[in-house]
Order: C-alpha cells, then sequence, then structure tokens
C-alpha cells in the first residue's frame, strides 16, 4: 500500500468515526430537547397553557419560546372573553381572537375557546336585558357569530363557565334571571350547531365540593337528557398548597366520567400565599384591597424559601399522580399562565403581590417542581 493511499485511508477512517460520533451527539441533542412537558405526558394528556397579549403579539419572544417547547395547547386568559369580543351589540372585535387561533394553527396546538358565555367579563350593554326571548336570541347570535368563524379551527369551547353556586345551586346571573337553566340548554345546542365537531365544555371552580359536584352532575344529565351535546367537564384547578384534597379531586374525575363525558384540567395553579380570610373559590370579583401592601399577606416579595418550594413540587407531584393514575378520562391539563411573573395569582385577590404558581420563574427558567415532575416517571 502506498504511503498515499495509507493516508487517504486514515483520513477515511478517521472522517468516518467522526461522523459517528456527530450523529451520537446530534442524537442526545435532541433527546434532551424532547425533554418537556408535553412529551412527558405524551399519551396520557395535552399539556396547555393561557395566554394573553404579549404571546399573541409575539412581543414576549422568551414566552413563545417557551410555550412552543413545553406545551400543545393554549387557551385565551382574556381576550375572546364577551366584553372583549363582543364589546357592542353589534359589533365584534375579532383582530385578537383572528390572531391568536393562528398562533396555535402555526403551531399545530390544540385551540380552546374561552368562553362563551359567563356572567363576568361581560360586555355592559348586556346587563339590562330583561325579556328571556330577547337574552335567547342575543345568546343565539353571540354563539354562532364566535363558534361559526372558528369552525374547524378552535378545537374546545368552555360554552359555559361558573353557572353554578358553591351548594351546587343555579347562580343569579343575567342569564339565569332571564332564562333559568334554560339558557344552559340554548348554549351547548347553539354551540354543536355552529361546530358539530368542536369539544364541549361546561367549565367551574371548585368541584372538588361535594355539593357543586352533584350540582354539575345535575347540570350535564339534563343537557344530555335534553339531546344537548356535552363533552367535557373542565375543572379549573386554582388550588393551593393545602387543599384540596387529592381524595375529593379524584371523587369529583370519577363522578363526572361515570356521565360519559372526559374531565379537563382547564386552569391549574397553586397559589403558595396566605388565604387567612378563608377564600376559596376562584370568583373574579373578589378583591381583598385592605390587604394590599400587608407584608404578612406577601411574604415571598424576594423569591422563595427552599422549604417552600419543595412543599409545592411535593403538591404538585401528588397532583399530576392523580392525574395520570385516570389519564383514560382526561383530556387535557392546562396551566393558567406560561410563567410565574404572568400570573393573575400576582394580583388576585390581592394587589401587588408576589407568588409562585407555575412551574417556570420569572426568567422563564424551569423550577424546581418541573425537574421534579419531568424526571418522576409518572405517564
Ligand atoms: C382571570 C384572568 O386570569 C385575569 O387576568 C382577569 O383579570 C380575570 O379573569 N376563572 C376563569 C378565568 O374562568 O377566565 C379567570 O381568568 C380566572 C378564574
Amino acid at each position: 500500500m502506498t504511503y498515499k493511499i495509507r493516508v487517504l485511508l486514515i483520513v477515511f477512517v478517521l472522517s468516518l468515526s467522526a461522523c459517528q460520533t456527530n450523529n451520537k451527539d446530534s442524537k442526545k441533542d435532541t433527546s434532551k430537547e424532547e425533554v418537556s412537558l408535553k412529551e412527558h405526558f405524551k399519551g396520557s394528556f395535552l399539556i396547555g397553557a393561557a395566554i394573553n397579549d404579549s404571546h399573541i403579539d409575539r412581543s414576549d419572544s422568551l414566552g413563545i419560546q417557551l410555550l412552543k417547547k413545553e406545551f400543545n395547547s393554549i387557551t385565551p386568559e382574556n381576550i375572546m372573553k364577551w366584553m372583549y369580543v363582543h364589546p357592542e351589540k353589534d359589533s365584534y372585535f375579532f383582530d385578537t381572537t383572528d390572531k391568536y387561533v393562528a398562533l396555535g394553527q402555526e403551531n399545530g396546538m390544540y385551540i380552546v375557546g374561552h368562553n362563551l358565555v359567563w356572567h363576568s367579563q361581560l360586555a355592559d350593554w348586556v346587563n339590562p336585558i330583561k325579556d328571556s326571548l330577547e337574552m335567547a336570541s342575543v345568546l343565539k347570535e353571540h354563539i354562532n357569530t364566535i363558534a361559526s368563524r372558528y369552525k374547524g379551527k378552535i378545537d374546545a369551547w368552555d360554552v359555559v363557565n361558573e353557572a353554578l353556586n358553591e351548594d351546587g345551586t343555579l347562580r343569579e346571573s343575567v342569564f339565569s334571571n332571564t332564562m333559568g337553566d334554560g339558557f344552559l340548554e340554548l348554549a351547548f345546542k347553539e354551540a354543536a350547531k355552529a361546530d358539530p365537531d368542536a369539544t364541549l365544555i361546561y367549565n367551574d371552580y371548585n368541584l372538588w365540593k361535594p355539593e357543586k359536584r352533584d350540582g354539575v352532575v345535575r347540570l350535564v344529565k339534563k343537557l344530555q337528557d335534553n339531546g344537548a351535546k356535552i363533552d367535557e367537564v373542565g375543572i379549573q384547578a386554582h388550588w393551593s398548597l393545602e387543599g384540596p384534597s387529592i381524595e375529593d379531586i379524584e371523587n369529583s374525575i370519577i363522578a363526572f366520567s361515570e356521565l360519559g363525558v372526559k374531565i379537563s384540567f382547564t386552569e391549574l395553579d397553586v397559589t403558595v400565599l396566605p388565604n387567612p380570610w378563608e377564600l376559596d373559590g376562584a370568583a373574579v370579583n373578589q378583591n381583598y384591597d385592605e390587604f394590599e401592601g400587608d407584608p404578612k399577606m406577601n411574604p415571598y416579595p424576594n423569591g422563595l424559601p427552599d422549604s417552600v418550594k419543595l412543599k409545592l413540587s411535593k403538591r404538585y407531584q401528588d397532583i399530576f399522580n392523580l392525574f395520570t393514575k385516570h389519564k383514560e378520562k382526561i383530556s387535557r391539563v392546562t396551566f393558567w399562565g406560561v410563567q410565574d411573573g404572568q400570573s393573575w395569582l400576582n394580583n388576585w385577590p390581592i394587589n401587588g403581590r408576589t407568588n409562585y404558581p407555575l412551574f417556570f420563574d420569572r426568567n422563564y427558567q424551569p423550577k424546581k417542581v418541573y425537574t421534579d415532575i419531568i424526571s418522576a416517571k409518572n405517564n
């Protein structure tokens, strides 16, 4: 073998092995990239996040990056609510909602519409309505206009939000005052007409409470008996370190799935801040201004102590272990926000606090709770 050929051979062998190492490296890199919430829970349920204007107008580029990597579903935190999308009787504002849907489509995400009928964040012009026929026609027009516009694009609708009191009875609202519980049937039937393939959800908080759980069971049964399509119960899941108990949540998962509907956890967050006034719901009109600025109510303005990080991680592990145990019954788990700094819990029910309820910190970095969940073999 001539020297030239020997050199050529050596170069060939070396480059072959370099090529293999590269392949290995690139394989390693890819698998690193695959570590994400959506991959971890693939085959169990979708992992979503509520997003806000800064994601929709793409100004929060780090937020968008995180969204694409970790989540496969989105919910609009505010922009699709009645007061924003239908502010006057004869005018709709679809600029932002169109952009929201486009963002989800571009990234192949499961797109949620939140929501069609809710007494909160309602447009002022709806409140004076007194007549049931007028309300029925307003609801039909509202639901049909929005749900038809996004037919085949929005995968699931929170059709009715928070229609029940804590004891499971029908909440007083402009809808129930005019139409009784008939507005529920009308809303679900109208949504199904506008988009027969969309998943239709009844969404509410505190559904772990036995009386409210029973109220939802009655509500779903009545809809089914009257021939309305309802596919899921959405459990909002605004929870805390202390409660609700895993057993109460599990009882609701079982009770709802026995009705033949799926369960989605639509607004998951876990507050770590004190709540000494026995507030246990998520009614958005509650506000405790007198506590604003009180350091006792805002104990962690500069970071969460390790002991609380541990509690948060343990709490979320219990929660996700439960979800995984019932994965066949659960279609989606959506966090109410992308990272801690953007969570509504910094301002609700007391303004100006520093809360830590999500999986990513204010610098868009994964927290201990994220790493602990991702490394657990629980799905
Ligand atoms: C909250 C938003 O996160 C806040 O930004 C807004 O000020 C009030 O509404 N239940 C729901 C959500 O269904 O729409 C609420 O979102 C939280 C409680």
